[in-house]
């Protein structure tokens, strides 16, 4: 499951055996999410490599905007939806402010899929605590989309979901629609007091202390600022999980995105192959501190 090296046999990138050659791709809706996060769904123009894209909750892709640059994104609509592949992208920089100017209808470079992916098999007949701060749920996404549509196979589903204030929700749509459904249990917690806020208030690792969850047969699932990710590892270690039955993803900067030019390397492992689902024990086996 883990890995999914790159090869003439799994890329979806142009099934032209090069992966550095971007598919174009059209902007068919863009969606405002945040103050400063849009999320935009992409159509692959060619009928055929669309039809075939397949990929995994939690893998990324590249996208380019001509002229500017190409940054790294998780795919995060859900693996069974067929008519687009949805990116959210905070505003940081160059490309990202390039990406945020874009109209519908224009055209973009998409590599992807690219990295491995969350290993949702192996989490059969567990509890699953997702824990997202902001855009950290992108990651999320998909596999909460797997989870909900296999929820058999998922003993129970609970996602503390966190941001600055309510403006900063990412995917409000998702939740409203998860809080009505009995299929998963959310918590909506925001930094600080603000009015007509009526959920938790506290930040995400406070939260998560105050809340408890039973590390018994349950897998934590972490993604969010590098801030936020260590202090919820932090309370997580309190509460007796083990660090195999903890995942979160990473964050370097990449250029390659196939092992190739060494950019995104912490010890011998390659985030963009290897990664960017980790397990804590994976982790803390790295000789060089990943945060
Ligand atoms: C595996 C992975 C998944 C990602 N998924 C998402 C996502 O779903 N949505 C999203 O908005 N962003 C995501 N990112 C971060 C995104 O790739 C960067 O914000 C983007 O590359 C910045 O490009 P830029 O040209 O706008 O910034 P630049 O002009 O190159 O830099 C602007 C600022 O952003 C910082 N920066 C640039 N790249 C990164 C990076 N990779 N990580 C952290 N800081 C960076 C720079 O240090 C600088 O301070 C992901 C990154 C990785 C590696
Ligand atoms: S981005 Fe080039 S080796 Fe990972």
């Amino acid at each position: 499951m883990k890995g999914n090296k790159i090869n003439k046999e799994n890329i979806n990138s142009g099934n032209t055996g090069n992966p550095y050659l971007p598919e174009i791709a059209t902007v068919k809706k863009i969606i405002k999410e945040t103050p400063n996060i849009v999320s935009l769904q992409l159509v692959i123009d060619d009928e055929k490599k669309r039809k075939d894209f397949i990929y995994e909750p939690g893998q990324v892709g590249q996208i380019s905007v001509f002229g500017f640059g190409e940054s790294t994104f998780v795919i995060n609509s859900s693996t069974s939806n067929k008519d687009f592949l949805q990116f959210s992208i905070m505003k940081a920089g160059v490309n990202t402010t390039a990406i945020h100017n874009l109209s519908e209808g224009e055209k973009v470079g998409l590599r992807a899929p690219l990295g491995n992916w969350f290993p949702y098999k192996e989490m059969e007949g567990k509890k699953i605590i997702f824990v997202g701060g902001g855009i950290g749920l992108a990651p999320l996404r998909p596999l909460i989309f797997y989870m909900l549509e296999n929820k058999d196979k998922y003993e129970k589903l609970t996602l503390l979901s966190a941001a600055k204030t309510p403006d900063d929700f990412c995917f409000k749509y998702d939740i409203e629609s998860w809080e009505k459904s009995k299929d998963i249990d959310i918590i909506s917690t925001i930094d600080t007091v603000c009015t007509g806020w009526d959920k938790e208030v506290g930040l995400c690792p406070n939260v998560l202390e105050v809340l408890k969850p039973s590390p018994e047969n349950t897998i934590a699932i972490v993604c969010g600022p590098p801030i936020m990710i260590k202090y919820t590892l932090e309370v997580l270690d309190r509460l007796e999980f083990k660090e195999d039955m903890i995942y979160t993803t990473l964050e370097r900067r990449m250029k390659c995105g196939v092992g190739k030019c060494g950019r995104c390397n912490i010890g011998e492992k390659f985030v963009c192959l290897d990664g960017p689902v980790f397990s804590l024990k994976e982790l803390n086996s790295l000789s060089e501190a990943f945060m």
